[in-house]
């Protein structure tokens, strides 16, 4: 057993004052809104760039990724779109680690981001070095990381996972009889640790969105809503994941809303994804999850703010300038892409989609 002053610190409270910090991108309107829409539209095509959204993005980057034949997705998807897309640039709305990827599965591509400022507390919570020393002291564990991290800290993985399909990579490993040395995300860990049984060292960052979601606020909800489903991303805390009906992806959670019958859903993720929501199945009704009440620090509010930051002014901006390209140390690309595309092909050898991997659970 490994004991908690093993797994290295790292100070949460720096990370969130930093979010605090960040700086939404404007969100237009009117006049102002439109000739940027068709200026990023003509851009698109001069370039020869595709446009590759997260859900969690502000709306219009959303639907202009799907006017010009771009996607929005998780970030499995978005991976996997880059990469399979003709384009010779990539324009990745979302947060660095999303634009790394990118890149990473795609060196001979140009791979530009509406700001290269945009983090994840996830990624800012585990440092390359302290990563390093804390794997080179539990050489027998398999080293699994989620995306939401580095290229350094990929390079170092055995294993980069998503969010999609965390829990049958790690199943696949523990029935090869291997022991994980899991970073960054404490509660997705914890969660598919629960879920496989398997033996799991992990690192103890967490999403700042996600933490806010409040589980007696929760319970109060749905006795309000006896007929509404719970969707909840796994990077939430696991009292609010035992309320879930649903545990999954963005994409999974979309996915639920469309499938279940229930006519409303409580939704614990970052609530850019009600555009899709939406979409995918008109006429439900979407509540948010609660993030205050008792316990309540609200920081982000059930928003990303660092996925605020990506907005039509910097798209436009970029794709004109062609600037905030990523770059990536070729050597350390070089061994990410393997871990990187051990999850691909994982994926890619599975007879069902990663998009059929939800859990689907009964609430407690
Ligand atoms: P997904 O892979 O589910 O899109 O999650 C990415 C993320 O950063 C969620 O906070
Ligand atoms: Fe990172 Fe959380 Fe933002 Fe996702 S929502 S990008 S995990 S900080």
């Amino acid at each position: 057993m490994v004991s908690a002053e093993q797994i290295p610190v790292f100070d949460e409270d720096a990370i969130r004052q930093q979010a605090l910090l960040t700086p939404p991108a404007t969100h237009l309107t009117g006049a102002r809104r439109d000739a940027q829409i068709v200026r990023i539209k003509k851009l698109l095509q001069e370039r020869d760039a595709v446009l590759v959204a997260h859900y969690y993005v502000d709306d219009d980057l959303q639907m202009l990724a799907d006017e010009t034949g771009g996607c929005v997705a998780d970030s499995l998807e978005m991976a996997r779109f880059g990469h399979d897309h003709p384009a010779t640039t990539v324009v990745v709305a979302g947060v660095r680690f999303m634009g790394e990827t990118a890149k990473i599965l795609n060196p001979e591509k140009r791979v530009l981001m509406p700001t290269l400022k945009a983090e994840c507390s996830l990624d800012l919570s585990c440092p390359v070095d302290a990563f390093n020393t804390f794997c080179d002291a539990h050489p027998e564990r398999t080293v699994v990381v989620y995306a939401n991290t580095s290229a350094a800290v990929k390079a170092r993985a055995d294993w980069v996972v998503t969010s999609s399909i965390a829990t049958r990579v790690i199943q696949h490993l523990h029935e090869r009889g291997e022991k994980i040395l899991w970073a960054p995300d404490r509660f997705l860990g914890s969660y598919v640790q629960k879920v496989t049984g398997a033996d799991m060292l992990l690192w103890q960052g967490s999403c700042i969105v996600h933490d806010e979601f409040k589980a007696e606020e929760l319970k109060k909800l749905r006795a309000k809503h006896p007929q509404a489903a719970v969707l909840v991303h796994p990077e939430s805390p696991g009292d609010v994941i035992a309320q879930a009906d649903v545990v999954g992806s963005t994409t999974q959670i979309i996915q639920a809303a469309t499938e279940l019958d229930n006519p409303t859903f409580i939704v614990a993720t970052d609530k850019g994804i009600f555009y899709k929501m939406k979409q995918a199945a008109p006429g439900k009704t979407f509540i948010e999850a609660p993030t205050g009440g008792v316990g309540a620090s609200c920081g982000s509010c059930a928003h990303c703010p660092w996925m605020a930051m990506n907005g039509l002014e910097n798209l436009g901006t970029t794709l004109e300038n062609l600037d905030n390209e990523v770059h990536i140390d070729p050597d350390i690309g070089q061994q990410a892409m393997v871990s990187l595309t051990r999850m691909l092909d994982f994926a890619a050898s599975e007879n069902k989609s990663a998009i059929g991997e939800a859990n689907i659970a009964s609430p407690s």
